[in-house]
C-alpha cells in the first residue's frame, strides 16, 4: 500500500511514456504530477536542447538533480522524470528513500518509433543519432541504474497507456 507521504517515480527512456502515465494516473489517484523537464525548462525559460547546447550536458544534469532534490520535499507528487535523471547518485538514493518507483520498460524499436513521431519534445542525443542503435546502446548503458532504482518494472510494448496504468496502481495498492 502507498504511504500517503510518499510520492511516486516514473523512470525510463526517452519516449517510454512516463509524461502520459504520469497525467493518467494523476487523475486516477488523485496526486500532483508534475513533469520533471518541462517544470526545470518554463523555470529557466529554456528549452531542455538550448540548456544542452548554451550550458552543457553536465550543467545540465547538475540543474536536473538540485531541481528534482528540492522539488520532492514537497507534499505527495507523481513525477514524470526525465530519462537522465537516475543516472546520478544522490537521485537514485532519493527515489528510494522518498516513494516507490516505477519502471517503463520499453524496446529500442518502439522507442524509435515514437521518438521519431514527436515532432514536439527534442531530445538533445537523439538529434544526431536518429537510429535504434543509439537507443539499444544508451538502454544497455543505463539499464543497472534503472534496474537499481525500480521497485517495479510494467513492461509498455503493445499495450495501451490505460492498460499499463492499472497494472501500476494494482501493484501500488
Ligand atoms: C534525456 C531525456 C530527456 C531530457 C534530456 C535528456 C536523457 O527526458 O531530460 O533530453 O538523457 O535520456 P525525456 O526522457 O522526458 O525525454
Amino acid at each position: 500500500m502507498l504511504n500517503k507521504k510518499k510520492h511516486i517515480f516514473i523512470i525510463g527512456m526517452m519516449g517510454s511514456g512516463k509524461t502520459t502515465l504520469a497525467s493518467i494516473l494523476s487523475k486516477t489517484l488523485k496526486i500532483p504530477y508534475i513533469d520533471t523537464d518541462q517544470d526545470l525548462s518554463s523555470i529557466l525559460g529554456l528549452e531542455i536542447t538550448e540548456i544542452f547546447n548554451s550550458l552543457s550536458e553536465k550543467k545540465f544534469r547538475m540543474l536536473e538533480s538540485v531541481y528534482f532534490l528540492e522539488h520532492i520535499k514537497n507534499n505527495q507528487h507523481i513525477y514524470a522524470t526525465g530519462g537522465g535523471t537516475i543516472l546520478e547518485q544522490n537521485n537514485r538514493s532519493a527515489m528510494k528513500k522518498e516513494g516507490k518507483t516505477i519502471l517503463l520498460q520499453t524496446s529500442p524499436q518502439e522507442l524509435f518509433n515514437r521518438l521519431i513521431n514527436d515532432k514536439k519534445n527534442q531530445r538533445p542525443y537523439f538529434e544526431e543519432n536518429k537510429n535504434e542503435q543509439y537507443l539499444s546502446e544508451l538502454w544497455s548503458n543505463r539499464k543497472k541504474y534503472y534496474i537499481e532504482c525500480a521497485d517495479y518494472i510494467v513492461e509498455t510494448d503493445k499495450k495501451e497507456p490505460f492498460e499499463i496504468a492499472n497494472e501500476i496502481i494494482k501493484n501500488l495498492k
